[in-house]
């Protein structure tokens, strides 16, 4: 796989082959990270877990990752409480942290930022998130879920609904299901549709893609309904979040068009997009999605922080 040292920014540092051996490589840490069989792996390694935006699953996961596998982690979980807030910019924060431990998590607001904390930092800096940006490692639990549902990635139908415009987590995924031939269908309202730039990339490297503003009319395609939140914080002006706040909501009624197979994903949290009937569901795999986050971020802290023997 050779990913030792390398930084993960963009879905786009891996390429097909890359991504089907981090999600095999996922697979085997399954027992690990249920805490079935124990391997230390990577003992005596010190991962910095910097988050500078609130997250419940991918910091406690890559927490939970790093532990399983025997490897410290020291955390910071507020801008405020570093020297940031006296003034000290990112990259001296950055080239900081990089002396304290052998990698480097970034969620940060600013799209780029993980970006410029590689340019930074010697040790391999993984994105959890810049922004509207992308989060690749989400993308990388995603594919594993839907792989492990559906049994393979190639060519399925997978339809994006909510926020497309903000929410970071489908630009990273539409990029990746474009490598696997899948057939994407954007639904969302017209002010939060895919920024223009990602679209015609996705088309200009052939992805089967259409835009769509009822969910109705193609639920009944799909093998993958990936719904997203309506990212609040990210509109310049509350009014205009208002305006399509509660564009979308999946029920038990919308579902009785859907295959029987189908399933729903989100990469959380949800707001109101999903109903808690949907939850008892067998489509419902958000749960299961969320905790494919630890064996996931076991493959990637394996893989960029230990040299293959
Ligand atoms: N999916 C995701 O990024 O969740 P958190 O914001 O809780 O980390």
């Amino acid at each position: 796989m050779d990913f030792y040292d390398k930084d993960l920014v963009s879905i786009r540092d891996l390429d097909r082959d890359h991504i089907e051996a981090l999600l095999d490589l996922s697979e085997e840490m399954i027992p690990y990270a249920k805490g079935e069989k124990v391997d230390r792996m990577l003992d005596g390694k010190v991962l910095g877990n910097l988050f500078f935006e609130p997250s419940t699953r991918t910091k406690l996961s890559f927490e939970s990752a790093a532990y399983r596998l025997g490897c410290d982690v020291i955390d910071v979980s507020e801008m405020s409480m570093t020297s940031i807030s006296k003034g000290e910019t990112l990259a001296d924060t950055i080239r900081m942290v990089d002396a304290y431990c052998d990698a480097i998590v970034l969620r940060h607001p600013h799209e780029g930022a993980a970006r410029l904390a590689a340019k930074f930092s010697i040790n391999p800096v993984i994105n959890a998130g810049d922004g509207a940006g992308s989060h690749p490692t989400q993308t990388l639990l995603d594919l594993f879920t839907m792989r492990k549902a559906k049994g393979s990635l190639d060519g399925l139908n997978v339809v994006l609904v909510g926020d497309l415009k903000y929410g970071r987590t489908v630009h990273s995924l539409a990029d990746a299901l474009t490598m696997f031939g899948a057939k994407l269908t954007l639904v969302a309202p017209e002010t939060l549709q895919m920024p223009d730039d990602i679209y015609a990339g996705l088309k200009d490297k052939g992805c089967n893609i259409r835009k769509e503003s009822d969910l109705n009319n193609v639920i009944d395609q799909a093998d993958v309904l990936y719904v997203t939140r309506i990212q609040k914080e990210r509109f310049p002006d509350p009014a205009e979040y208002q305006k399509v706040a509660g564009s979308y909501r999946i029920d038990n009624v919308i579902l009785r068009e859907a295959k029987s197979d189908m399933i729903v994903m989100h990469p959380l949290p949800r707001v109101n997009e999903i109903a808690y009937e949907v939850d008892s569901t067998p489509h419902a795999m958000y749960f299961e999605q969320a905790f494919n986050g630890v064996p996931v971020r076991m493959a990637i802290l394996r893989a960029i922080m230990k040299e293959d023997d």
